[in-house]
């Protein structure tokens, strides 16, 4: 493996082989695989997750990591392309890239979305123009469109909880949040049920479509898989018979870089919390899935997330997991 950037650059059978990898290194620890192997984390966005289980994951391995972010650089990070530096910030990632990427054996890096403007998102500007910087294989932590890891251990834990693919109802639901978040999560997450041969429904409000090549691309991989995508408000409608929901909240592509005009359609959405009764038409073991962080009591009421449909734990866990058998694979990992 060069890069792991998007589950698309994958086939089914190879992210089976993935899977399989993640759930042997859990029965059978490695802890040399990686020795002396560095992987070098740049983290332009916050992160809890991402963060801690690549760590653990490379110690796991044998190896080891370092990562740097704008708030512990001395020196002030800018990530503006064409900027006049005589501002606070001292470094710019045109070279702090290559000169981190250049320290290890591989590189992970998290960028979100600038969320000024949809088409400029949506072609991974941003995070074109640092993997250009780099000859190391690179690892997608979380981009403006994917979040492929997240994807990879989504999809060890449908496996894991014995969701189905074919015929498996999956649906991907917009939540209440009070602010504007990224699209990298609904869109690749999408992605990845459609790719592992589920029906998909997207359940938003009226002004959240996500994207229509974002759709198109889920489409055309739900055709390939044998899955079918649609999409739909009508939360009856889309939870009759549903085998997992997945929630997650994004900003609104009517209103797509305009925090007023998305503030305000998102202020009458208070009631798209995910609750008990939301269940109601589902199936009996309809299980609750969240990337994490997630707001108690806004996203998703308490007795939902503590309770027995809820899978957060585990789901996060397999981060890790899933991220070991990528280094793994990438870093030439030996028994
Ligand atoms: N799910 C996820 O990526 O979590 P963090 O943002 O905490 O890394």
């Amino acid at each position: 493996m060069k890069d792991f950037n998007d589950l698309a650059d994958f086939s089914n059978d190879e992210i089976a082989v993935l899977l399989e990898l993640a759930g042997r290194l859990d029965a059978h620890p490695e802890p040399v695989a990686l020795r002396g192997k560095v992987l070098s984390l740049l983290f332009l966005s916050p992160s809890l997750r991402t963060l801690a289980s690549f760590q653990a994951a490379m110690t796991r391995l044998g190896g080891g990591s370092f990562v740097i972010s704008p708030e512990m650089s001395i020196h002030g990070l800018e990530a503006r392309p064409g900027i006049v530096m005589d501002g606070a910030a001292a470094e710019h990632i045109r070279e702090a890239i290559p000169v981190i990427a250049s320290y290890g054996d591989a590189i992970g890096i998290r960028a979100f979305a600038e969320r000024k403007n949809l088409e400029h998102d949506l072609a991974e500007t941003e995070f074109s123009a640092m993997t250009d910087l780099i000859d190391t294989p690179y690892i997608n932590m979380e981009s403006a469109m994917g979040h492929p890891c997240q994807n990879l251990a989504d999809w060890k834990t449908l496996d894991d909880f014995d969701i189905p693919a074919n015929n498996g109802k999956f649906v991907l639901s917009w939540a209440y949040h009070p602010k504007a978040l990224p699209l990298a999560v609904p869109s690749s997450t999408l992605f990845m049920a459609a790719k592992r041969g589920m029906d998909v429904t997207v359940l938003r409000p009226e002004g959240f479509q996500l994207p229509a090549p974002v759709m198109q691309k889920a489409i055309f991989a739900a055709e390939e898989s044998g899955g079918s995508v649609r999409e739909t408000n009508d939360r009856t409608e889309a939870m009759e018979g549903a085998h997992v929901i997945y929630a997650k909240s994004w900003s609104s592509t009517a209103h797509y870089g305009d925090k007023l005009g998305d503030q305000k359609l998102r202020e009458n959405l208070i009631d798209w919390r995910v609750d008990d009764p939301w269940f109601d038409n589902a199936r009996d073991d309809c299980r609750f899935m969240h990337c994490l962080p997630v707001r108690r009591g806004v996203v998703v009421s308490e007795p939902v997330l503590d309770g027995p449909r809820s899978i957060v734990i585990p789901e996060a866990r397999n981060r890790m997991l899933a991220q070991m058998a990528v280094l793994h694979q990438m870093l030439g990992g030996a028994s």
